[in-house]
């Protein structure tokens, strides 16, 4: 088979695993770029090439010939801006035209939730690059909000009664493949990704509540008592200040804004958390 000119990167994962499912199932061709070619999905129409994002000549390879690029953001680590940076200049080297990147909403150097900060620059990077871009604006995702909660039943974050219009997974990944399927419709276009709603952290433990019949409340901590908190998990600081700002970013409104951008790219209304832990019973 010839080598097919749309890359998708992070099949091996949730969200890339549905955008590459959610193609193959339309019969569209595709190369797989993967870390692990072990743990590739097996697709019709998909060809496996193996990179990692920190690796330039690696990536430039598995890329060239590619025109368009599914860029999901890397697993959060200390290096990750500089890994996005290196798969940037990988794919510009390779002649790659646009490159879909999912970012954060409300992505600014200066945004509350840190590694907001590092999508932004990514974003930065793209433009300077002169690569066509889209950018998908992720809020938090909605699938998350189960796992905040401890096993008391208990989402504790200095969030206050900020508000956050999460989004599923899902529906970032159905936003994602509409853009794969017609690039040009979307080239240096921003979009941001939320669910129908925006929820504070009380309405969304009582909805998780209502449809788990657990308890579910939300306990609003100090900045301090949340940094205490999480110090019983070992980890380097920008891992706290990732956790602890996550709460301060919904507190400071920085990702309360709902869009229609779900509904836009993909033709039917994005999901709300009820609806997705509806799904996953
Ligand atoms: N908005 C939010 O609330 C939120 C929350 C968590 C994460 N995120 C971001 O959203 C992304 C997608 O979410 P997800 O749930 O689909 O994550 P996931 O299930 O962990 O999948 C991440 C995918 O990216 C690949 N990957 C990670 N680091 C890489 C690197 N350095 N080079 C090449 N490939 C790499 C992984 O490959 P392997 O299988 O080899 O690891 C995997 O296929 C995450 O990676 C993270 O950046 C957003």
């Amino acid at each position: 088979m010839s080598r097919p000119t749309l890359a998708v990167t992070g099949s091996t994962g949730a969200v890339g695993g549905m955008v590459a499912r959610d193609l193959a199932g339309r019969g569209v061709a595709q190369r797989l770029l993967v870390r692990s070619p072990e743990r590739a999905p097996d697709l019709g129409g998909a060809v496996v090439a193996v990179c990692t994002y920190g690796d330039r000549e690696a990536a430039r390879a598995a890329l060239e010939g590619v025109e368009t690029l599914l860029m999901v953001s890397a697993a959060e680590n200390a290096d990750r801006l500089r890994e996005h940076r290196t798969f940037v200049d990988a794919a510009a080297d390779a002649g790659v035209r646009h490159v879909v990147y999912t970012s954060f909403a409300g992505a600014a150097p200066d945004c509350t939730f840190t590694l907001g900060r590092d999508h932004w620059a990514t974003e930065e990077h793209i433009r300077s690059r002169g690569l066509t871009h889209t950018f998908l604006r992720d809020n938090f995702y909605l699938d998350f909000l189960p796992l905040m909660t401890g096993e008391d039943g208990v989402i504790r974050g200095p969030a206050g009664d900020g508000r956050m219009a999460g989004v599923a997974r899902a529906d970032v990944a159905r936003s994602a493949a509409a853009v794969l399927l017609d690039p040009a419709a979307h080239a240096d276009t921003t979009y941001t990704m939320t669910g129908p709603q925006a929820l504070t952290l009380t309405e969304a433990a009582a909805i998780l509540g209502e449809v788990t019949g657990r308890e579910v409340t939300f306990h609003d901590e100090t900045v301090e008592e949340a940094y205490e908190s999480r110090r019983r998990w070992e980890a380097p600081q920008w891992q706290y200040d990732a956790w602890v700002s996550t709460y301060t970013a919904i507190r400071a409104g920085e990702v309360a804004e709902v869009s229609d951008d779900v509904r836009r790219l993909t033709g039917r209304a994005p999901l709300s958390l009820r609806d997705l832990l509806a799904l996953e019973r």
